[in-house]
This record gives structure tokens, C-alpha cells and sequence, in this order.
């Protein structure tokens, strides 16, 4: 006993020390001296552009103004590349690592908190979950209901699993099958909400006793393990996966940039970007392991679904052109209000039911794009889970429990609709 009091004092005094000195995370290393801007209004296709280049990240899409995230290396250029281009910019956060280092501080979590027992039981409602506490909780998952199974899809450039979980319907005597829905979550590392919600949405469906009528339900919860895990352990804005490029300090790849539909368009093939095609269509295994377990259930998908954040949008296909309408594009519309009024009568959070390209931006090689294009499920469909832009990426963890209520909502509200058809 005794000898454990110095020890309680050094850590003390080095915890003052370190939280006076503002230094006490080196976590956010990596993201010291990036700053964020706001760009001033109708702004175009430049910050696309200038993503292109790999000089900047664009983070949130409101209108015409849009709020990005430039590396310390190139705040120089890409100032000259927008100035050129007619586009001021205010300073939003002048050193990105200091910003989380004092959010965290402030916010009652720290990393060592992280280590709370962890009983695997139900989906963590007061943090973020590692991915290894994901694989005990769909474990457990799958071994308590019979009706769920878990298989791996797939492993992923480091080696990890992709898990799938399927959910058979409730009710198994019901001849009348109604189809299958898809829902893919995690695909961007630093997306933390997508996943968590998604793990929420598992627990509602072995316990829901048929109030989604009789569908399938396949969800792969974590798309890209490596970057999730990367985006917890050193960059928390890591966006791609972990693949290993021929540029050093420019790794990874774009999942959703990766599908095979228009590849190329509005994307980039700049390793150093943000939105960094790959080297070739499914150049990933990630998505290699997507494509091929959604081609083997693809007579019965009727709803593909992929979750993402930020911005509380229901985005509707194409993601590739606003100059072509897509097939179905009124039923898109129509069954996606209804997702949106029951997401709203939950907690009064507004989801936007809007066009992919047309009124966010252009992009090709996504997930929904693909599954609609290819595969020919009628509705495909990505969400942009809470908030608007507050907090972003960096959304609290208070959020994940009535997200996850609101999306739930919607979801049951929007298989109802589509089971009658
Ligand atoms: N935020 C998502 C992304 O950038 C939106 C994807 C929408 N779909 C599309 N096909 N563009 O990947
Ligand atoms: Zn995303």
C-alpha cells in the first residue's frame, strides 16, 4: 500500500502540470496547426476542386457556404488557389489539435475512461464504442437471438473483419416475403455516430416483433475498421480507409468513391486527397467484401441504406449528376418524407429529403449510386445522421441515443409504407 502513495502524487502533479500547459493529449498530434475555414457564399464546385488537389477536406455542406479543413502544410496554397478563385474565407478554428484537446477536456470523458467495463450485452449509450467492443456486442448479439446470424464478410486492408449481421424476419410462418433491406454504416472513419446508430438499430430489430413487417435485414455496422480504429487512436478526422499508397503520408482510399457506377466523376485521383478514388473500381477489399455480399442477396433487397454524417439529410440517387433523374425518383421522394415526418415526430429533428448531386455535391462511386445503378434496388438511399454542423464529427455522445430513437422511427415508418406497395 504504501509504496502506491508517491506514485498518486506524481500522477497528480503531472496531471496539473499537463492540463495548465494545455498538452496533456498527444492524441491530436497529428492534427496540429490544421485550421477551419468558412468559405463565403456561393462558393461552386471550388473547394471540390481544390479537395481534388488533396490541399483540403471539405466538412460541411450548408447552401452555397461550406466549412473545410486545411493541413498545416497547405494553408498557404490552398489560400492562393481560393483567393484566385474569387472565395474569401473566415478562420473558424485556428489549431484543430488545440480545439480537441480542449473539448475533450471540457467534455467529462477522457481516454482513460475508455476502459470501463464493458459487458457486451447492449450497444455503449454513453461513448463511442472501440471496435473490439463492437465485435463482443455483435457476438453476444448474435449467440442470444436466434434470429440474428453473424458472418464475416470479409477482411479488411489490416487485416480486420467485416462483420455482417442478418436479422430474419419475426415472424417466419408468414409466407408472403417482403424483401430485403441493407444497411451499411461506418464507411468514413471519423463518422462516429453512423456506426453507433447503427449497432442501436441491431438491438431494436431481434427485439421488434414484427412491426417492420416482414423483411430481412442485413447490417454491416463497420465498413472500414481500420480507419474507425485509426480515427480513434491518431487522426480523429480520418475519413478513408487504411490502405497503404505509393505517396508516404498520403494513404488511403475513399470507400465511397471506390463502387463501380460512373467511377471517377467528382472524385479524385490525387492519393493525397480526401476523396481519393483508389487505383481501380472495388481497388479496396472493403468494398470488394460490400459488393460481393450485397450481389448475393440482390433479388431481394428492396431499401439499401447507408449511413453517414453530418448534415440531417435523406439524400436520394444520383450522386453522380444533377443532369440526369433517376428511375423512381418521385417514389425516392415520397417514401423518404415519410422516413423524414416520423424521424421528426420523435425528438422535432429535421432530416432534409434532397438530391444527392444536385443539392449537396457531386460524387461518384458511392454505395447508393451502386446499389441502385447496378444492382437495381429501387430504393437506395444515404443518410447524413445529427447535426447540422455544430459539433460535426466531433458530436457528443448524448446524441447517440435519441439519434438512434429518431432513425429507428423512420426506418419502421418507411418499411411500412414500402412493404404495401
Ligand atoms: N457525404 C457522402 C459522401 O461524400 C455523400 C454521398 C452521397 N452519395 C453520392 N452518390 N454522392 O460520400
Ligand atoms: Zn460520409
Amino acid at each position: 500500500m504504501m509504496s502506491t502513495v508517491p506514485f498518486v502524487i506524481v500522477a497528480t502533479v503531472t496531471v496539473i502540470v499537463a492540463t495548465v500547459s494545455g498538452k496533456e493529449s498527444s492524441r491530436h498530434e497529428i492534427l496540429r496547426g490544421h485550421q477551419i475555414w468558412q468559405l463565403s457564399n456561393d462558393v461552386g464546385d471550388v473547394p471540390l476542386e481544390v479537395m481534388q488537389k488533396g490541399l483540403l477536406d471539405v466538412l460541411g455542406h450548408f447552401g452555397t457556404s461550406k466549412k473545410v479543413r486545411v493541413p498545416f502544410h497547405c494553408l498557404e496554397e490552398a489560400q492562393r488557389l481560393l483567393q484566385e478563385k474569387g472565395v474569401s474565407r473566415e478562420i473558424l478554428v485556428e489549431d484543430l489539435a488545440t480545439y480537441l484537446e480542449d473539448h475533450e477536456r471540457l467534455s467529462k470523458r477522457s481516454a482513460t475512461m475508455k476502459s470501463d467495463a464493458y459487458n457486451c450485452s447492449q450497444p455503449r449509450h454513453d461513448d463511442y464504442m472501440t471496435f473490439e467492443e463492437m465485435e463482443c456486442f455483435l457476438k453476444r448479439l448474435s449467440e442470444d437471438n436466434p434470429r440474428a446470424s453473424l458472418t464475416s464478410i470479409g477482411k479488411s486492408f489490416e487485416n480486420r473483419d467485416l462483420w455482417m449481421v442478418h436479422v430474419r424476419p419475426n415472424d417466419p410462418s408468414d409466407s408472403e416475403e417482403a424483401g430485403a433491406v441493407w444497411i451499411e454504416a461506418g464507411i468514413h472513419a471519423r463518422e462516429w455516430i453512423s456506426p453507433a446508430v447503427a449497432l442501436h438499430i441491431l438491438k431494436e430489430l431481434v427485439q421488434d416483433n414484427g412491426s417492420i413487417g416482414n423483411f430481412d435485414v442485413y447490417v454491416v455496422p463497420m465498413a472500414n475498421p481500420d480507419g474507425y480504429n485509426y480515427s480513434f487512436t491518431s487522426d480523429r478526422m480520418w475519413r478513408k480507409n487504411r490502405r497503404i499508397t505509393s505517396q508516404p503520408g498520403c494513404g488511403g482510399v475513399d470507400l465511397n468513391r471506390n463502387w463501380d457506377f460512373h467511377y471517377g466523376v467528382g472524385a479524385s485521383e490525387n492519393e493525397c486527397s480526401e476523396v481519393y478514388r483508389g487505383s481501380e473500381p472495388f481497388s479496396e477489399p472493403e468494398t470488394k467484401a460490400l459488393r460481393d455480399a450485397m450481389t448475393k442477396v440482390k433479388d431481394q433487397l428492396k431499401v439499401v441504406m447507408s449511413l453517414h454524417s453530418y448534415g440531417q439529410q435523406l439524400l436520394y440517387p444520383w450522386g453522380y449528376t444533377k443532369h440526369k433523374t433517376a428511375p423512381d425518383t418521385s417514389d425516392l421522394i415520397a417514401r423518404g418524407k415519410v422516413f423524414a415526418d416520423a424521424a421528426k415526430s420523435v425528438h422535432n429533428t429535421v432530416y432534409k429529403v434532397v438530391n444527392s448531386a444536385g443539392d449537396l455535391y457531386k460524387a461518384s462511386g458511392a454505395t447508393d449510386d451502386w446499389a441502385k445503378g447496378v444492382l437495381g434496388v429501387k430504393y437506395t438511399y444515404t443518410l447524413e445522421l445529427r447535426d447540422e454542423g455544430m459539433s460535426g464529427f466531433n458530436l457528443d455522445p448524448s446524441h447517440i441515443v435519441p439519434c438512434s430513437e429518431e432513425v429507428w422511427e423512420g426506418l419502421r415508418a418507411l418499411l411500412n409504407e414500402i412493404s404495401k406497395e
